[in-house]
């Protein structure tokens, strides 16, 4: 904890952002051309190809992904043939190890974080309803809670959110064993019980500030 401190108030002092604190983003820079053909040359995303934006999301979140990619605790459920493109990537001699991913990280997380295009439409109010239950785990403004292991939602991709409600419901997500906060997301999927609810509740997460 003290050294934590010290850390973050070293970073102040000297004008590093916070979130790279744990990765050398110059060091990533080389390592990222080979995800710009579907994430986007500054990680905004591309819908063509079903790749998620990546900019400004949670380098916890980031690289614990990239880790269950690699793992196989992503990507190698049957009919996700997304997840097993994705899970192809994470792969290679220079991915190997667990300083470069964070190196890759911090300079995904030097990217602008830009507004997305809103493509999912239904009844917010039902949506905040919904949202309740999200929000102990995900922040009352879907900003993302590391203590809860649980991504930041307000800003991503809406089509993607959708598209991995549906992977969580289908057991495409949180089914290794040692997943645990994937296990947990997918038990919530109790909560939402059919394509109009996750809808409703990805329109109210719309509404949040990015
Ligand atoms: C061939 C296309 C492709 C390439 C190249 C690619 N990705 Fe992906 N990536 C995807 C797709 C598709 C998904 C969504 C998978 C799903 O639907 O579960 C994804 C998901 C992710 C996620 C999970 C995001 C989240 O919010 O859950 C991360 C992190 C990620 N990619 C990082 C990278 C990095 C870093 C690279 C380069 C080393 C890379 N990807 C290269 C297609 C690609
Ligand atoms: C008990 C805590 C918890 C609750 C409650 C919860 N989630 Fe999650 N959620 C998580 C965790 C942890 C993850 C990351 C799983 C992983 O590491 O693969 C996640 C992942 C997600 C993702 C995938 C995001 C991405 O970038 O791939 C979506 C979408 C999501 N949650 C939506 C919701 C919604 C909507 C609700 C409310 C109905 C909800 N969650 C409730 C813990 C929770």
């Amino acid at each position: 904890m003290a050294v934590r401190l010290c850390c973050v108030l070293l970073c102040f002092a000297v004008g590093i952002p916070l979130a790279s604190a744990a990765g050398n983003a110059e060091a990533g820079r080389s390592l990222y051309p080979v995800c710009t053909a579907c994430h986007g040359a500054q990680g905004q995303g591309n819908r063509a190809m079903s790749a998620p934006k990546i900019a400004g999301q949670h380098g916890f979140y980031l690289l614990k992904q990239m880790q269950h990619f690699q793992s196989g605790a992503r990507g190698t459920a049957p009919g996700d043939a997304k997840g097993r493109q994705m899970a192809a990537m994470s792969k290679g001699p220079r991915l190997a190890s667990n300083a470069a991913l964070e190196n890759l990280i911090a300079y995904v997380q030097s990217f602008p974080d830009k507004k997305i295009v809103k493509t999912v439409s239904g009844d917010t109010d039902r949506g905040k309803d919904l949202y309740v239950a999200c929000a102990s785990c995900h922040g009352d403004e879907a900003q993302g809670l590391e203590m809860m292991a649980a991504p930041r939602l307000a800003g991503q991709n809406d089509w993607y959110l959708v598209a991995q409600l549906e992977n969580f419901a289908a057991g495409k997500r949180g089914y290794a064993p040692g997943d645990h906060g994937g296990r947990q997301m997918k038990a919530m999927m109790g909560v939402l019980k059919n394509s109009e609810d996750y809808r409703d509740v990805v329109a109210y997460i719309n509404t949040l500030s990015q």
